[in-house]
């Protein structure tokens, strides 16, 4: 089954959104299989966004990740990357649609809340920087057979 990372930034955190957002991805039936509470370093951050590291908007980036504390997570399901990027919405909660996560929350390009992986391939690269594969769990939701027809996972 397909893997993403999400991570709920510190404007998240700090604005007490965490639980509200995360009911989203409950409600929509995504299987959590890890989660941790930690202090992004400045080495953390320049890896996790090595993409973005010579971007001018970076030095910005890194201190807003650094500056409190996130909860990283991955979750487990068929097409979840696309699944979760979509319930995200664009990257400016100024842009993003109404109805997606940062289109109904966030009204900032940086402060847009949460990350999740842009394609199967970053899942497993971020997933390695926060978690240990004994971190993620296997585990089969008792509803399964009510959220989704043989065949489809
Ligand atoms: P995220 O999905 O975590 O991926 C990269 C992050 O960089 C993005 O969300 C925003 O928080 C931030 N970001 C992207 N573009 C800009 C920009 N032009 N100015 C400031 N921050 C940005």
């Amino acid at each position: 089954m397909e893997l993403t990372f999400v991570m709920f930034k510190p404007d998240c955190v700090q604005r007490g959104l965490l639980g509200r957002i995360l009911s989203r991805f409950d409600d929509k039936g995504l299987r959590l299989v890890a989660m941790k509470m930690l202090r992004i370093t400045p080495a953390m951050a320049k890896q996790h966004y090595a993409e973005h590291v010579s971007k001018p908007f970076y030095p910005g980036l890194e201190e807003f990740i650094t500056a409190s504390p996130v909860v990283g997570c991955v979750f487990a399901g068929p097409e979840v990357v696309r699944v979760v990027r979509d319930m995200l919405g664009a990257t400016s909660g100024l842009k993003a649609a109404s109805g997606t996560i940062r289109g109904d929350y966030s009204a900032s390009r940086q402060m847009n809340l949460v990350h999740a992986s842009d394609s199967p391939e970053s899942a497993s690269r971020e997933i390695s920087i926060y978690f240990k594969s004994e971190e993620l769990h296997a585990w089969e939701p008792s509803l399964a057979c009510w959220t989704q027809a043989p065949g489809e996972v």
